[in-house]
Protein backbone atom coordinates (compact mmCIF):
# COMPACT_ATOMS: atom_id res chain seq x y z
CA UNK A 1 0.00 0.00 0.00
CA UNK A 2 2.61 2.30 0.97
CA UNK A 3 3.44 4.90 -1.64
CA UNK A 4 0.05 5.27 -3.46
CA UNK A 5 -0.94 8.19 -1.06
CA UNK A 6 -4.72 7.56 -2.21
CA UNK A 7 -7.73 8.41 0.22
CA UNK A 8 -10.37 6.11 0.03
CA UNK A 9 -14.19 6.93 0.98
CA UNK A 10 -15.96 4.28 2.48
CA UNK A 11 -19.37 3.26 3.41
CA UNK A 12 -21.04 0.73 5.45
CA UNK A 13 -24.83 0.09 6.30
CA UNK A 14 -25.10 -3.50 6.52
CA UNK A 15 -26.87 -3.61 10.03
CA UNK A 16 -27.75 -0.84 12.25
CA UNK A 17 -25.04 1.54 12.33
CA UNK A 18 -24.54 3.95 9.52
CA UNK A 19 -20.32 4.79 8.88
CA UNK A 20 -18.73 6.84 6.79
CA UNK A 21 -14.73 6.96 6.88
CA UNK A 22 -11.85 8.88 5.08
CA UNK A 23 -8.89 6.41 5.34
CA UNK A 24 -5.40 7.04 3.86
CA UNK A 25 -2.89 4.58 2.87
CA UNK A 26 -5.77 1.81 4.03
CA UNK A 27 -4.60 1.96 7.37
CA UNK A 28 -4.85 5.77 8.62
CA UNK A 29 -7.88 7.05 10.19
CA UNK A 30 -8.40 10.55 8.46
CA UNK A 31 -12.17 10.63 9.77
CA UNK A 32 -14.92 7.95 10.82
CA UNK A 33 -18.26 8.82 11.33
CA UNK A 34 -21.10 6.15 12.63
CA UNK A 35 -24.46 6.88 13.61
CA UNK A 36 -26.10 4.20 15.64
CA UNK A 37 -29.28 2.96 15.62
CA UNK A 38 -29.69 1.24 19.15
CA UNK A 39 -31.87 3.89 20.48
CA UNK A 40 -34.11 2.91 17.74
CA UNK A 41 -34.24 -0.37 18.22
CA UNK A 42 -34.10 -0.88 21.93
CA UNK A 43 -38.02 -0.67 22.40
CA UNK A 44 -38.49 -3.74 20.04
CA UNK A 45 -35.43 -5.71 21.76
CA UNK A 46 -34.23 -6.21 18.17
CA UNK A 47 -33.50 -5.07 14.75
CA UNK A 48 -36.36 -4.09 12.58
CA UNK A 49 -35.13 -4.55 8.84
CA UNK A 50 -37.59 -1.75 7.20
CA UNK A 51 -36.74 0.65 10.38
CA UNK A 52 -33.63 0.58 10.02
CA UNK A 53 -33.00 0.84 6.12
CA UNK A 54 -35.01 3.89 6.51
CA UNK A 55 -32.63 5.29 8.93
CA UNK A 56 -29.87 4.54 7.03
CA UNK A 57 -31.62 6.80 3.99
CA UNK A 58 -32.30 9.38 6.61
CA UNK A 59 -28.76 9.44 8.33
CA UNK A 60 -26.39 8.56 5.44
CA UNK A 61 -26.04 12.21 4.27
CA UNK A 62 -25.18 13.84 7.38
CA UNK A 63 -23.10 11.13 8.21
CA UNK A 64 -21.52 11.80 4.87
CA UNK A 65 -20.74 15.53 5.87
CA UNK A 66 -19.57 15.25 8.75
CA UNK A 67 -16.77 12.81 7.84
CA UNK A 68 -16.24 14.94 4.88
CA UNK A 69 -15.21 18.27 7.12
CA UNK A 70 -13.72 15.93 9.69
CA UNK A 71 -11.33 14.36 7.08
CA UNK A 72 -11.05 18.18 5.13
CA UNK A 73 -10.55 16.45 2.22
CA UNK A 74 -11.37 17.52 -1.65
CA UNK A 75 -12.73 14.68 -4.51
CA UNK A 76 -9.68 15.04 -6.45
CA UNK A 77 -7.75 13.37 -3.62
CA UNK A 78 -10.31 10.45 -2.90
CA UNK A 79 -9.04 7.49 -4.88
CA UNK A 80 -12.25 5.18 -4.68
CA UNK A 81 -15.20 4.79 -3.08
CA UNK A 82 -15.46 1.40 -1.21
CA UNK A 83 -19.16 0.08 0.09
CA UNK A 84 -20.12 -3.16 2.08
CA UNK A 85 -22.26 -5.11 -0.43
CA UNK A 86 -22.84 -8.15 2.33
CA UNK A 87 -23.64 -9.84 3.69
CA UNK A 88 -26.08 -7.62 5.89
CA UNK A 89 -29.82 -7.13 5.41
CA UNK A 90 -30.99 -6.27 1.84
CA UNK A 91 -32.52 -2.87 2.86
CA UNK A 92 -29.96 -2.02 4.52
CA UNK A 93 -27.23 -2.36 2.24
CA UNK A 94 -28.90 -1.08 -0.66
CA UNK A 95 -29.17 2.47 0.99
CA UNK A 96 -25.19 2.14 1.16
CA UNK A 97 -24.51 0.75 -2.37
CA UNK A 98 -27.00 3.08 -3.88
CA UNK A 99 -24.94 5.89 -2.16
CA UNK A 100 -21.58 4.84 -3.01
CA UNK A 101 -22.85 4.05 -6.71
CA UNK A 102 -24.41 7.89 -6.87
CA UNK A 103 -21.53 9.22 -5.56
CA UNK A 104 -18.69 6.80 -7.06
CA UNK A 105 -20.25 8.23 -10.93
CA UNK A 106 -20.83 11.59 -10.69
CA UNK A 107 -17.78 12.35 -9.30
CA UNK A 108 -15.85 9.92 -11.70
CA UNK A 109 -13.64 7.41 -9.17
CA UNK A 110 -13.44 3.88 -9.06
CA UNK A 111 -16.20 1.70 -6.75
CA UNK A 112 -15.05 -1.41 -5.04
CA UNK A 113 -17.44 -3.70 -2.96
CA UNK A 114 -16.45 -4.90 0.50
CA UNK A 115 -17.47 -8.13 2.28
CA UNK A 116 -18.58 -7.14 5.83
CA UNK A 117 -16.51 -9.93 7.41
CA UNK A 118 -13.39 -8.48 6.02
CA UNK A 119 -13.88 -5.34 7.05
CA UNK A 120 -14.13 -6.67 10.82
CA UNK A 121 -10.95 -8.32 10.46
CA UNK A 122 -9.07 -5.17 8.51
CA UNK A 123 -9.72 -3.55 11.63
CA UNK A 124 -6.41 -4.42 12.91
CA UNK A 125 -5.01 -2.50 10.68
CA UNK A 126 -6.11 0.44 11.25
CA UNK A 127 -4.57 3.12 13.29
CA UNK A 128 -5.16 6.44 14.49
CA UNK A 129 -3.51 9.52 13.49
CA UNK A 130 0.11 10.16 15.79
CA UNK A 131 -0.40 6.28 17.19
CA UNK A 132 2.56 5.27 14.53
CA UNK A 133 3.50 2.74 17.11
CA UNK A 134 1.01 0.33 16.74
CA UNK A 135 2.02 -2.92 15.82
CA UNK A 136 0.72 -4.31 12.17
CA UNK A 137 -0.69 -7.83 12.32
CA UNK A 138 1.63 -10.45 10.99
CA UNK A 139 1.56 -13.67 8.22
CA UNK A 140 0.21 -15.91 8.63
CA UNK A 141 -2.29 -15.29 11.13
CA UNK A 142 -5.64 -16.20 12.97
CA UNK A 143 -8.51 -14.13 13.39
CA UNK A 144 -11.30 -14.75 15.16
CA UNK A 145 -14.98 -12.36 14.15
CA UNK A 146 -17.60 -12.48 16.91
CA UNK A 147 -20.13 -10.49 15.72
CA UNK A 148 -23.86 -10.23 16.62
CA UNK A 149 -24.80 -12.01 13.04
CA UNK A 150 -21.06 -14.54 12.44
CA UNK A 151 -18.65 -16.10 14.63
CA UNK A 152 -15.75 -17.56 12.55
CA UNK A 153 -11.88 -18.77 13.00
CA UNK A 154 -9.94 -17.54 9.36
CA UNK A 155 -6.32 -18.29 8.83
CA UNK A 156 -4.75 -15.21 6.53
CA UNK A 157 -1.44 -16.22 4.76
CA UNK A 158 -1.42 -13.26 2.84
CA UNK A 159 -3.60 -10.07 2.18
CA UNK A 160 -6.84 -11.28 1.32
CA UNK A 161 -6.55 -15.00 1.36
CA UNK A 162 -8.79 -16.82 3.30
CA UNK A 163 -8.46 -20.22 4.93
CA UNK A 164 -12.11 -20.77 6.80
CA UNK A 165 -11.02 -22.63 10.05
CA UNK A 166 -14.58 -23.07 11.57
CA UNK A 167 -17.63 -21.00 12.19
CA UNK A 168 -20.96 -21.11 14.25
CA UNK A 169 -23.33 -24.21 13.27
CA UNK A 170 -26.16 -22.09 14.79
CA UNK A 171 -25.94 -18.66 17.05
CA UNK A 172 -23.73 -16.12 16.41
CA UNK A 173 -22.02 -15.51 19.63
CA UNK A 174 -23.70 -11.93 20.20
CA UNK A 175 -26.81 -13.39 19.57
CA UNK A 176 -26.25 -15.03 22.36
CA UNK A 177 -25.79 -12.41 24.29
CA UNK A 178 -28.87 -10.40 23.23
CA UNK A 179 -31.01 -12.79 23.78
CA UNK A 180 -29.71 -14.52 27.23
CA UNK A 181 -29.34 -10.34 28.00
CA UNK A 182 -33.34 -10.07 27.40
CA UNK A 183 -33.54 -13.19 29.76
CA UNK A 184 -31.71 -10.83 32.48
CA UNK A 185 -34.19 -8.78 31.75
CA UNK A 186 -31.11 -5.88 30.67
CA UNK A 187 -30.82 -3.68 27.84
CA UNK A 188 -30.67 -3.80 24.55
CA UNK A 189 -27.91 -4.79 23.09
CA UNK A 190 -27.39 -7.13 25.64
CA UNK A 191 -23.70 -7.36 24.86
CA UNK A 192 -22.62 -4.63 26.38
CA UNK A 193 -25.14 -4.47 29.37
CA UNK A 194 -23.88 -8.58 30.40
CA UNK A 195 -20.31 -7.30 30.11
CA UNK A 196 -21.34 -4.21 32.70
CA UNK A 197 -23.68 -6.42 35.03
CA UNK A 198 -20.82 -9.36 35.00
CA UNK A 199 -18.33 -6.85 35.95
CA UNK A 200 -20.24 -6.18 39.35
CA UNK A 201 -20.42 -10.18 40.34
CA UNK A 202 -18.98 -10.79 43.88
CA UNK A 203 -19.66 -14.90 43.13
CA UNK A 204 -18.07 -15.89 39.97
CA UNK A 205 -19.18 -19.80 40.46
CA UNK A 206 -22.13 -20.35 38.51
CA UNK A 207 -21.17 -22.64 35.88
CA UNK A 208 -22.85 -22.82 32.49
CA UNK A 209 -22.05 -25.24 29.85
CA UNK A 210 -19.53 -25.09 27.02
CA UNK A 211 -20.41 -26.98 23.73
CA UNK A 212 -16.53 -28.01 22.27
CA UNK A 213 -17.96 -29.87 19.33
CA UNK A 214 -14.66 -32.21 19.70
CA UNK A 215 -11.80 -31.00 17.85
CA UNK A 216 -13.53 -28.79 15.65
CA UNK A 217 -12.72 -25.03 15.58
CA UNK A 218 -16.81 -24.97 14.93
CA UNK A 219 -18.92 -23.15 17.29
CA UNK A 220 -22.41 -23.69 19.00
CA UNK A 221 -24.05 -21.31 21.14
CA UNK A 222 -27.72 -22.57 20.90
CA UNK A 223 -27.57 -24.88 23.54
CA UNK A 224 -25.95 -22.34 25.55
CA UNK A 225 -28.63 -19.84 25.15
CA UNK A 226 -31.41 -22.92 26.35
CA UNK A 227 -29.26 -23.47 29.35
CA UNK A 228 -29.05 -19.86 30.48
CA UNK A 229 -33.04 -20.14 30.16
CA UNK A 230 -33.46 -22.90 32.70
CA UNK A 231 -30.74 -21.46 34.97
CA UNK A 232 -32.58 -18.03 35.11
CA UNK A 233 -35.60 -20.40 35.84
CA UNK A 234 -34.24 -22.51 38.57
CA UNK A 235 -32.61 -19.23 39.91
CA UNK A 236 -35.98 -17.24 40.12
CA UNK A 237 -37.06 -20.34 41.73
CA UNK A 238 -34.87 -20.18 44.21
CA UNK A 239 -35.29 -16.40 45.07
CA UNK A 240 -39.17 -16.90 44.91
CA UNK A 241 -39.57 -15.12 42.22
CA UNK A 242 -41.58 -16.66 39.92
CA UNK A 243 -43.05 -14.29 37.98
CA UNK A 244 -40.65 -13.12 34.98
CA UNK A 245 -42.00 -9.22 34.90
CA UNK A 246 -40.63 -9.01 38.44
CA UNK A 247 -37.21 -8.25 38.38
CA UNK A 248 -34.54 -10.74 39.58
CA UNK A 249 -31.64 -8.65 42.34
CA UNK A 250 -28.93 -7.28 40.48
CA UNK A 251 -26.60 -9.56 42.61
CA UNK A 252 -27.67 -12.65 41.24
CA UNK A 253 -28.34 -10.65 37.29
CA UNK A 254 -24.21 -10.11 37.78
CA UNK A 255 -23.63 -13.73 39.05
CA UNK A 256 -25.73 -15.01 35.90
CA UNK A 257 -24.68 -12.40 33.88
CA UNK A 258 -20.97 -13.35 34.61
CA UNK A 259 -21.45 -17.38 34.43
CA UNK A 260 -22.82 -16.75 31.10
CA UNK A 261 -20.20 -14.99 29.57
CA UNK A 262 -17.36 -16.79 30.89
CA UNK A 263 -18.59 -19.67 28.88
CA UNK A 264 -18.72 -18.00 26.02
CA UNK A 265 -15.00 -16.48 26.23
CA UNK A 266 -13.77 -19.88 27.83
CA UNK A 267 -14.96 -21.51 24.53
CA UNK A 268 -13.99 -18.79 21.69
CA UNK A 269 -10.53 -18.46 23.58
CA UNK A 270 -9.56 -22.55 24.00
CA UNK A 271 -10.80 -22.78 19.74
CA UNK A 272 -8.94 -19.39 19.31
CA UNK A 273 -5.82 -20.33 20.81
CA UNK A 274 -5.66 -23.84 19.62
CA UNK A 275 -6.29 -22.75 16.23
CA UNK A 276 -3.18 -20.52 16.46
CA UNK A 277 -0.89 -23.03 17.49
CA UNK A 278 -1.99 -25.73 14.99
CA UNK A 279 -1.02 -22.82 11.95
CA UNK A 280 1.45 -21.68 13.56
CA UNK A 281 0.29 -18.04 13.76
CA UNK A 282 2.73 -15.08 14.09
CA UNK A 283 -0.37 -12.37 15.11
CA UNK A 284 -3.71 -13.17 16.42
CA UNK A 285 -6.38 -10.55 15.31
CA UNK A 286 -9.90 -10.26 17.34
CA UNK A 287 -12.68 -8.59 15.64
CA UNK A 288 -16.09 -7.83 15.48
CA UNK A 289 -19.01 -6.50 18.08
CA UNK A 290 -18.25 -8.85 20.54
CA UNK A 291 -14.51 -8.72 20.44
CA UNK A 292 -15.52 -5.14 22.42
CA UNK A 293 -16.06 -7.63 26.09
CA UNK A 294 -13.22 -6.60 27.74
CA UNK A 295 -13.25 -10.20 29.72
CA UNK A 296 -12.79 -11.49 25.81
CA UNK A 297 -10.06 -9.23 25.22
CA UNK A 298 -8.16 -9.75 28.58
CA UNK A 299 -8.35 -13.74 28.92
CA UNK A 300 -7.15 -13.54 25.27
CA UNK A 301 -4.57 -11.31 25.63
CA UNK A 302 -3.43 -13.39 28.90
CA UNK A 303 -3.50 -16.69 26.31
CA UNK A 304 -1.44 -15.27 23.34
CA UNK A 305 0.94 -13.48 26.21
CA UNK A 306 1.68 -16.85 26.96
CA UNK A 307 2.48 -18.28 23.91
CA UNK A 308 4.74 -15.21 22.99
CA UNK A 309 2.16 -14.28 19.93
CA UNK A 310 1.21 -10.74 19.50
CA UNK A 311 -2.27 -9.87 20.03
CA UNK A 312 -4.09 -7.34 17.88
CA UNK A 313 -7.45 -6.04 18.71
CA UNK A 314 -9.04 -2.67 17.39
CA UNK A 315 -10.34 -0.15 19.95
CA UNK A 316 -14.12 -0.97 21.39
CA UNK A 317 -15.45 1.34 18.87
CA UNK A 318 -13.34 0.27 16.19
CA UNK A 319 -14.59 -3.84 16.63
CA UNK A 320 -18.42 -2.47 16.36
CA UNK A 321 -19.56 -1.60 13.24
CA UNK A 322 -18.11 1.48 11.47
CA UNK A 323 -16.98 2.84 7.98
CA UNK A 324 -13.04 2.66 8.79
CA UNK A 325 -12.92 -1.32 8.29
CA UNK A 326 -14.58 -1.13 5.34
CA UNK A 327 -12.03 1.28 3.94
CA UNK A 328 -9.06 -0.54 5.11
CA UNK A 329 -10.38 -3.05 3.41
CA UNK A 330 -11.56 -1.57 0.61
CA UNK A 331 -8.03 -0.23 0.02
CA UNK A 332 -6.42 -3.57 -0.01
CA UNK A 333 -8.98 -4.37 -2.60
CA UNK A 334 -8.86 -1.83 -4.91
CA UNK A 335 -4.54 -1.48 -4.73
CA UNK A 336 -5.14 -5.05 -6.15
CA UNK A 337 -7.12 -3.87 -8.99
CA UNK A 338 -10.54 -4.60 -7.83
CA UNK A 339 -13.29 -2.79 -9.17
CA UNK A 340 -16.96 -2.97 -9.03
CA UNK A 341 -19.59 -1.76 -11.69
CA UNK A 342 -22.86 0.22 -11.66
CA UNK A 343 -24.36 -2.77 -11.19
CA UNK A 344 -23.04 -3.72 -7.91
CA UNK A 345 -25.70 -5.54 -5.95
CA UNK A 346 -26.58 -6.29 -2.53
CA UNK A 347 -25.44 -9.77 -1.48
CA UNK A 348 -27.16 -10.35 2.26
CA UNK A 349 -25.80 -14.13 2.52
CA UNK A 350 -22.13 -12.90 1.28
CA UNK A 351 -19.85 -15.25 2.04
CA UNK A 352 -15.89 -14.48 3.36
CA UNK A 353 -14.15 -15.09 -0.15
CA UNK A 354 -10.28 -14.07 -0.95
CA UNK A 355 -9.11 -13.05 -4.85
O1 LIG B 1 -20.13 -6.30 14.69
P1 LIG B 1 -21.38 -5.73 15.23
O2 LIG B 1 -21.38 -4.25 15.61
O3 LIG B 1 -22.58 -5.95 14.26
C1 LIG B 1 -22.67 -7.13 13.49
O4 LIG B 1 -21.99 -7.19 12.42
O5 LIG B 1 -23.38 -8.04 13.96
O6 LIG B 1 -21.75 -6.61 16.51
C2 LIG B 1 -22.87 -6.36 17.30
C3 LIG B 1 -22.89 -7.37 18.44
C4 LIG B 1 -24.16 -7.34 19.27
O7 LIG B 1 -24.65 -8.66 19.42
C5 LIG B 1 -23.70 -6.77 20.61
O8 LIG B 1 -24.45 -7.23 21.71
C6 LIG B 1 -22.28 -7.27 20.67
O9 LIG B 1 -21.79 -7.12 19.35
N1 LIG B 1 -21.44 -6.49 21.60
C7 LIG B 1 -20.89 -7.01 22.72
C8 LIG B 1 -20.23 -5.94 23.38
N2 LIG B 1 -20.37 -4.81 22.62
C9 LIG B 1 -21.12 -5.17 21.53
N3 LIG B 1 -20.93 -8.26 23.21
C10 LIG B 1 -20.29 -8.49 24.39
N4 LIG B 1 -19.65 -7.53 25.09
C11 LIG B 1 -19.59 -6.25 24.63
N5 LIG B 1 -18.94 -5.31 25.34
ZN1 LIG C 1 -20.38 -6.36 11.91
Amino acid sequence: MSGSGSLVLSIESSCDETGIAVIEDGRLIRSNVVASQVALHAPSGGIVPEVAARAHLRWIVPVLDEAWTDAGVSWPEIGAVAVTYGPGLAGSLLVGINFAKALAWVHDVPLVGVNHLEGHVYAAWLHDPGDDEREDPVFPLVALVVSGGHTFLVEMRDHLAYRLLGSTVDDAAGEAFDKVGRLLGLDYPGGPAISRAAEGATRRDRVFPRAWLGESFDFSFSGLKTAARRIVLEARADEGLPDPEVPLPSATVAELAWGFQDAVVDVLVTKAMRAASAVGARSIVLGGGVAANSALRARLAGEAEALGIPLIVPRPSLCTDNGAMIGAAGARRFVAGERAGLELDARPSLPLAGR
